[in-house]
């Protein structure tokens, strides 16, 4: 497939490094020209590009098919002067992988129609190699990395990790207070660690085959884990995620760390693994770093409804980070949303944001030599 793909900003600073050095010095916590910037579901339907192929798709569609993948991976590549690509899938093909029917429904977001709500469906959970099962993603990724290469722009693959991942097959969908997930946890340990062991695997697995079919980066997941004490983390989670992030990590490309609402848990997720850590905005991106301690980089953490704002309290709230950031004193910051990028989020200040992160970080770093 022939892509069309040209510099999408006119203000870029001076670069003295391409996007893939930038990134995974950043990864690496070495000095950057100036800080690199994706957002977190950058690819989707506040793009009108994105939206115009869905009419014609359905989103496992898009996913299942390379090509369609491929270029919907390159839709915010060609719009903004983005970092780094993510390869376009979600975060729950593993469970269908496993055995579980999953579906999108209009209105209602991800079902899972044959929840897990007993011990023998737990063991029926069929643990397969991800070239087997999603053979699709990895596909997907080869050929992105042909279309990304000629311009060293770096491709992120990434996973659910597994206490998100259990969230939505035990629950069957999303979830307020995950009320039943939680239970199966608190109440019958033996099914709990059979099913994290379970996914563990999978997800260390497709992240490994992901790194090796030519990801150079790779994110795990965690959205929902805050909603868990820290102490539950640490017995029932951690061990779980360390396992998965320590197969991974035998590819030996950097891994970023997400979670929301992780505040009080931070030395726990930095314990369980990666090089990088995602925070979400509920916590300072400099009471975090240091929280987190040395040895790690940091991705973060604007609030994602500030792109709705005018771009004057936009370009405040995005200052107010990087300033954090640069007051941190250390290298390593990957700037982002603090979650996914919502829809009808307003196309003109997603371009503004990414320009200003690169001028503004480009003259501190300046000022700062
Ligand atoms: O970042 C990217 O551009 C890559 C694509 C990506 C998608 N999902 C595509 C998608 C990524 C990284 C994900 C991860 C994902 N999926 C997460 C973790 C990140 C987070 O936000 O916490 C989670 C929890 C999911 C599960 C999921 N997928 C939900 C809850 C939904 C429905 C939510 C909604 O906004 O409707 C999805 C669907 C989905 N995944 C969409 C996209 C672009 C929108 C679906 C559509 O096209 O209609």
């Amino acid at each position: 497939m022939m892509q069309n793909l040209s510099p999408s900003s006119v203000s870029a600073p001076a670069a003295t490094m391409t996007k893939a050095q930038r990134f995974l010095a950043a990864c690496r916590r070495q000095p950057v020209d100036y800080t690199p910037v994706w957002l977190m579901r950058q690819a989707g339907r506040y793009m009108s590009e994105y939206r115009a192929l869905r009419e014609h798709y359905t989103i496992l569609e898009i996913i299942k098919s390379p090509e369609l993948a491929c270029l919907v991976t390159l839709q915010p590549i060609q719009a903004f002067d983005l970092d780094a690509a993510i390869i376009f899938a979600d975060i729950l093909p593993p469970l269908q992988g496993m055995g579980l029917s999953l579906e999108f429904v209009k209105g209602e977001g991800p079902v899972i129609h044959d929840p897990l709500r007993t011990p023998a469906s737990i063991e029926a959970l069929q643990v397969r190699p991800p070239e087997e099962t999603l053979s699709f993603t990895l596909d997907a990724i080869r050929l992105t990395r042909q279309a990304l290469d000629p311009l060293d722009i770096p491709l992120i693959g990434f996973s659910g990790a597994p206490f998100t991942l259990a969230a939505y097959a035990v629950e069957g969908g999303g979830s307020r207070n995950h009320v039943l997930v939680k239970s199966l946890m608190m109440s019958d340990p033996a099914s709990w660690a059979l099913l994290m062991e379970k996914l563990s695997e999978v997800v260390g697995h497709y992240l490994l085959a992901q790194a090796r079919a030519g990801a150079q980066v790779l994110q795990l997941f965690d959205s929902w884990v805050g909603q868990l004490s820290p102490e539950d983390y640490r017995r029932y989670v951690l061990p779980h995620s360390r396992r998965a992030l320590e197969i991974a990590g035998e590819a030996g490309v950097p891994i970023i760390h997400f979670g929301t609402d992780t505040g009080t848990m931070l030395p726990l997720l930095r314990a369980a693994g990666g090089d990088v850590i995602g925070v979400d905005w509920r916590i300072p991106l400099d009471t975090a770093w240091a929280q987190l301690g040395p040895d790690v980089a940091i991705q973060g953490n604007l609030d994602p409804v500030s792109l709705f704002a005018p771009w004057p309290a936009l370009q405040e709230r995005t200052q107010f980070v990087l300033d954090e950031a640069q007051r941190a004193g250390r290298h390593g910051h990957i700037f982002n949303v603090g979650h996914g990028i919502l829809p009808h989020t307003p196309v003109d200040n997603v371009r503004r944001l990414v320009d200003f992160v690169h001028s503004y970080t480009a003259a501190q770093k300046a000022g700062a030599a």
